[in-house]
């Protein structure tokens, strides 16, 4: 029997044994099929100070050279004033699933004398996506949303040694609330396992004390052991040392692999004993991409979407989170719903002024039409008419008519 719905509209959940083969095993195969067909959109964003290695670590970690070799700037060059906000698309594709890449920098950060509001640009950048996002679920049409969010921010750190420096914690208290944040220590080579450790312990106080939010990998109930043991091994790795390279070098024991030469040795990119990239790389592509893409959605844009609707006058009490307060919710449904509503008459009315139009002019065409048959048959007419009064004349002026003649012309002119 099925389960019956309950007065609060929640079925009880009866679980029953099938007596034979349904078909629903293959949903997870059909859902394969169409985000296959469809592909991925992830867009990834880089900050940190000029130098540190950004563009070689995104080239390492989708293995192509998505940045092109950089010329060295001369010292005499005019740099820019202010952070500026660039992106990079490239379709990738591996093993018959394509991904559509958006790697978004902002060279300038940190580079000039005074860096209070470099993050300034950054957050009105992620905000403008959002915006534009919003906009396309309030449209009719909703077949071809096309996602530019920021799914992931990956944080460069100087590898300093020290702990935090003002604008980094400035940087990720004003983004962290909007964008998935993964620090990232720069240039790991430059610093022993030791330092490394050290570094990271302070890094990670900084960010409890300033209740900065990191993103985590989720973990579920009912998880596998396997799965969580994933999880807690990325996590732990938190913030990532990281190595790029874009150069494949030769180790002593005669292996080629992604990493930088030094005298003392080899430091290989994709060994998980040199440095924490294979970890990152789990994190953002391997294990925790679709998770980044997810959070992305259901919490950063839902909390600032209704930050947005509540600045946009929809009152209601301080929470910002539209599941714990089911009244703010419906008035936000109400106000989007009023938005589409109007939106939808608008389009309506267009479509109704042109279809009006389209009569019209199909009417307009139809009268000359008409009128100019009615001109065609009157001139017909006409014709036959003169002909007639001619065929008269000729009888009338011709020889007498004999009477059966006169009774033929008699009846013809009636
Ligand atoms: P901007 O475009 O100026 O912001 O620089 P960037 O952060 O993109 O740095 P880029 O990748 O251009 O690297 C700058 C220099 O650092 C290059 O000479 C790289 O070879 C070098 N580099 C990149 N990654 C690493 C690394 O992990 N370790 C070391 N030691 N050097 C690196």
């Amino acid at each position: 029997s099925l389960a019956q719905t309950n007065t609060t509209g929640v079925s009880p959940v009866i679980r029953k044994k099938l007596m034979g083969y349904v078909g629903f095993a293959n949903l997870p195969n059909q859902v394969h099929r169409k985000s296959v067909r469809k592909g991925f959109q992830f867009t990834a964003m880089v900050v940190g100070e000029s130098g540190l290695g950004k563009s070689t670590l995104i080239n390492t970690l989708f293995n192509t050279p998505l940045y092109p070799p950089k010329e060295p700037l001369p010292p005499s060059a005019e740099r820019p004033k202010t952070v500026a906000i660039e992106s990079i698309g490239a379709d990738i594709e591996e093993n018959g699933v394509r991904l559509h890449l958006t790697v978004v920098d902002t060279p300038g950060f940190g580079d000039f004398v005074n860096n209070d509001d470099s993050w300034r640009p950054i957050v009105e950048n992620i905000e403008s996506r959002f915006d534009s996002y919003l906009e396309q679920e309030n449209r009719v049409n909703r077949q071809k949303i096309v996602d530019n969010r920021v799914h992931a921010c990956l944080y460069f750190i100087q590898p300093t040694g020290h702990s935090l420096k003002q604008i980094d914690i400035e940087f990720m208290r004003r983004l962290h609330t909007k964008v998935n944040l993964i620090p990232v220590i720069a240039k790991a080579d430059t610093m022993t396992d030791e330092e490394i450790a050290d570094f990271k312990a302070r890094i990670l106080a900084d960010i409890a004390h300033h209740k900065i939010h990191i993103f985590q990998a989720p973990t579920y109930e009912n998880e596998d052991e396997e799965t969580i043991a994933e999880a807690e091994e990325i996590a732990g790795k938190i913030p990532f040392a990281v190595v790029g390279s874009d150069n494949v070098v030769q180790t002593s024991d005669g292996r080629e692999v992604r990493g930088r030469s030094y005298p003392w040795g080899v430091i290989e990119v994709d060994n998980e004993e040199h440095c924490d990239f294979v970890k990152l790389r789990q994190m953002l592509v391997r294990t925790y991409m679709e998770e980044l893409r997810e959070y992305t959605n259901d919490v950063l844009y839902e909390n600032w979407r209704t930050e947005k609707l509540l600045s946009m006058g929809v009152a209601q009490d301080s929470t910002v989170f539209r599941e714990i307060n089911p009244s703010a919710k419906i008035q936000e449904e109400r106000v989007l719903h009023e938005a589409k509503l109007s939106k939808m008459e608008a389009e309506m009315k267009m479509v109704f002024q042109q279809k009006v139009q389209e009569k019209e002019s199909k009417l307009k065409q139809s009268e000359e039409e008409l009128y100019a048959r009615h001109k065609e048959m009157k001139d017909a007419l006409e014709k036959q008419r003169a002909e007639l009064e001619d065929k008269k004349r000729r009888i009338e002026s011709g020889r007498p008519l004999t009477p059966e003649r006169q009774t033929q012309k008699k009846r013809f002119l009636r």
